[in-house]
């Protein structure tokens, strides 16, 4: 099959730029699996589901319609691009990330966009759960202050209100979840490299994992 670099890291580590980035160089395909959770979440909040029923909402999420192109997402046709963004579509597609079945039912989604040439696959366990034979598995660490400063100057740059100490403690309450939910907890496979992004520019963290793949 197509290679794949596997890329996870905690929230707002920089691997969705990152990912773009290093596919851009070797000219491989992208999955920003996060925004699939996300798009399971706008489904969800699209239908009339109760939050109880897994069976329906794994379903749903199996027999959603999604297509990327060009930057731009859309959901059964209409284009979410910037909808899925929103705080409550995280807020939920956090929360439905817990969930055992969900993840089942997105797992054959996920592994559909390894193609030729290859995939860089940004996520919490593209290497420990959908592609654990990636020949390449990134763990990209940066410390909840850098995280919290990146994010906050993102906001601002795109002219939104930020608040530090809000997106401080946003980060630090999705951190727990990832790693402490009981199914694909956020942590390193055994074969990752990790990469500590806290001191390094993003062009610098590129150069790291495009070394990496090379050598
Ligand atoms: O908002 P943030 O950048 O942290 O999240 P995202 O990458 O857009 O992913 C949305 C949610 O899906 C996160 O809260 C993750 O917990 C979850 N997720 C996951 O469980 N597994 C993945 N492979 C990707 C995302």
């Amino acid at each position: 099959c197509a290679p794949v670099i596997a890329l996870d890291g905690p929230t707002a580590s920089g691997k969705g730029t990152v990912a773009l980035r290093v596919a851009a160089v070797l000219g491989w395909h992208v999955l920003d699996s996060g925004a699939i959770y996300r798009l399971a979440a706008l489904t969800v909040m699209n239908h009339d589901v109760v939050l109880t029923d897994l069976t329906r909402i794994s379903d749903l999420a199996r027999e959603m319609r999604i297509h990327f192109e060009q930057g731009r997402i859309l959901l059964d046709g209409v284009d979410v691009t910037s909808s899925i963004r929103h705080e409550n579509v995280g807020n939920l597609a956090s929360e439905l990330a817990k969930e055992p079945v969900l993840r089942q039912g997105l797992l054959e989604r996920q592994r559909a966009f390894r193609t030729w040439p290859g995939l860089v696959a940004d996520g919490r366990d593209m290497g420990t759960v959908v592609f654990p034979d990636a020949p390449l598995k990134i763990f990209l660490l940066a410390d909840v202050d850098a995280r919290a400063h990146r994010r906050y100057r993102q906001l601002v740059e795109k002219g939104e209100s930020a608040d530090y100490e809000i997106i401080l403690a946003d980060l630090k309450a999705r951190d727990e979840r990832d790693m402490n939910r009981l199914v694909a907890p956020l942590k390193p496979a055994e074969d990752a490299y990790v990469i500590d992004s806290s001191a390094l520019t993003v062009e610098q963290t590129v150069e790291r994992v495009l070394a990496l793949w090379r050598q």
